[in-house]
């Protein structure tokens, strides 16, 4: 059998983005291990559900401490725990380019709207505000920019009359946590390719046939 995948888990709160990567495995729908989950908040419920689950969960607390500093106890925690791809899930911090650059492509995120709309936080509060008829999700490579990497999947979410804040988050939320396994899929599946700004599925070549 092949050998599993190794994702390292980023987070700095609730965690249920974590959660639903980790139920898809468990389920069997993705093909892969939890290597390691690293929190920067010593209270993130989602790093208490790590230990819970019996994960290799581990606190970096990143508070007080120059970015460069605590990125590079972060780098060496993943590269201990041997991962092959990184995932964001709700982590507050931004990446140094020397974080970005130890993991080339290898670094994903998701983030709660349609980008290139709605960057940065409350991007849900953003969309409503705007008033846009369709948002959603959507998961990228992190690149030194903030929410700006290659779009490897998106997913959307209609904007009905009655939303709110919390209404609109809950039902981009439900899609965000398919999605987020859908591309992990996806990218470990290595059937597809960065090509300038796009993610694209690997042509099979003819001689291949
Ligand atoms: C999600 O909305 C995600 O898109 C954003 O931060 C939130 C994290 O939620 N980047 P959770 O911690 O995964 O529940």
């Amino acid at each position: 059998m092949a050998v599993l995948k190794k994702l390292g888990i980023l987070l700095s709160g609730r965690g249920s983005n974590f959660e639903a990567i980790a139920d898809s495995i468990q389920a069997g729908r993705l093909h892969a291990e939890i290597a390691i989950v690293i929190s920067n908040r010593p209270d993130a419920p989602g790093l208490e559900s790590a230990k819970r689950r019996g994960l290799n969960a581990v606190l970096i607390p990143s508070k007080g401490r120059v970015r460069e500093e605590h990125d590079a106890d972060v780098i060496a925690a993943l590269h201990r725990a041997q991962v092959d791809l990184i995932c964001l899930a709700g982590y507050m911090r931004l990446l140094s380019p020397h974080f970005i650059q130890a993991f080339p492509n290898r670094i994903v995120n998701i983030h709660p709207s349609l980008l290139p709309s709605f960057p940065g936080m409350d991007a849900q509060k953003q969309a409503l505000e705007y008033g846009v008829k369709v948002t959603g999700c959507t998961v990228h490579f992190v690149d030194e920019h903030l929410d700006n990497g290659p779009i490897i999947l998106q997913k959307t979410v209609p904007v009905l009359d009655g939303d709110d804040v919390n209404s609109l988050s809950a039902r981009i939320l439900e899609q965000e946590h398919a999605a987020y396994s859908e591309a992990i899929g996806l990218l470990l599946s290595g059937e597809v390719e960065v090509i300038e700004r796009r993610v694209l599925r690997k042509r099979v070549s003819s001689e291949g046939r």
